[in-house]
């Protein structure tokens, strides 16, 4: 079990420290949706991306993460696949051992960068370290057997990938290793022509729906279609 510092919560507006109902409601209807669009298909992993930095992967990774954790009978793996910006471990105020980028470069094993998060049914593998050469990790042999050990300790776990934004090759190299794409639609940020290009982006992936976050009505912050 990694050690968390509740305070970090709070302030992240990281579940479970929200207090928001409004939020709340909003991350438990994105949580059943999901459910219900992955079970339809029989798929289980989900790559979170959007247009450009900040406007809220990582949160509603995370916070998906632990929401779909609450459910019973659902077990998840919260992936911090932003090798260019790593913040899972820092948003959760985890403290922890070795995470991907040390398994990656081969000064880890699999097993030792997987760790129990607040409940039995939460396992993160945290990063703290970046790649300039972000999309060759993604496609490469470590990569792949971090994959299969996934599937092999964690076979009925939905796994959900915080990924880097589209304005790199990261989420194209990483799609076809996935079930489903979330976009993250932050209002007031995400420009109307980036949106444009992220839809011939995401053309070829599987489009699970789109996360509109920081939204300005209230009963709205965080909705998904
Ligand atoms: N709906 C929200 N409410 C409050 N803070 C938010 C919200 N969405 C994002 N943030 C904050 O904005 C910053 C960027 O969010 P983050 O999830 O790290 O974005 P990304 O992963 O897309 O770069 C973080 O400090 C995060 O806590
Ligand atoms: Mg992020």
């Amino acid at each position: 079990m990694a050690q968390q510092d509740s305070t970090v919560l709070e302030r992240n507006c990281v579940l479970p420290q929200v207090a928001d109902r409004t939020a709340l409601r909003a991350y438990k209807i994105l949580r059943t949706r999901l459910l219900q669009r992955l079970a339809a298909q029989q798929w289980r992993s989900v790559a979170v991306t959007s247009t450009k930095a900040g406007e809220g992967k990582t949160l509603t990774s995370i916070n998906l993460a632990v929401a779909l954790s609450q459910e019973p009978n659902t077990r998840v793996c919260l992936v911090d696949l932003d090798l260019q910006r790593p913040q899972v471990a820092a948003h959760m105020g985890l403290s922890c051992g070795p995470g991907l980028g040390d398994y990656l470069l081969g000064e880890a094993e699999a097993l030792q960068v997987m760790y129990g998060c607040g409940s039995q049914n939460l396992i993160v593998i945290p990063n703290t370290r970046t790649f300039d050469n972000s999309s060759e990790m993604l496609s490469g042999a470590r990569m792949l057997e971090l994959l299969r050990v996934i599937t092999a300790e964690m076979p009925s776990h939905l796994v959900i990938f915080d990924l880097p934004p589209l304005t790199s090759d990261d989420v194209l190299t990483f799609a076809p290793r996935v079930d489903g794409v979330l976009l993250v639609v932050a209002e007031g940020r995400t420009e109307r022509t980036a949106l444009t290009k992220a839809k011939e982006l995401i053309g070829e992936m599987n489009l699970l729906g789109v996360v509109l976050n920081c939204s300005a009505e209230r009963d709205d912050r965080n909705s998904y279609y």
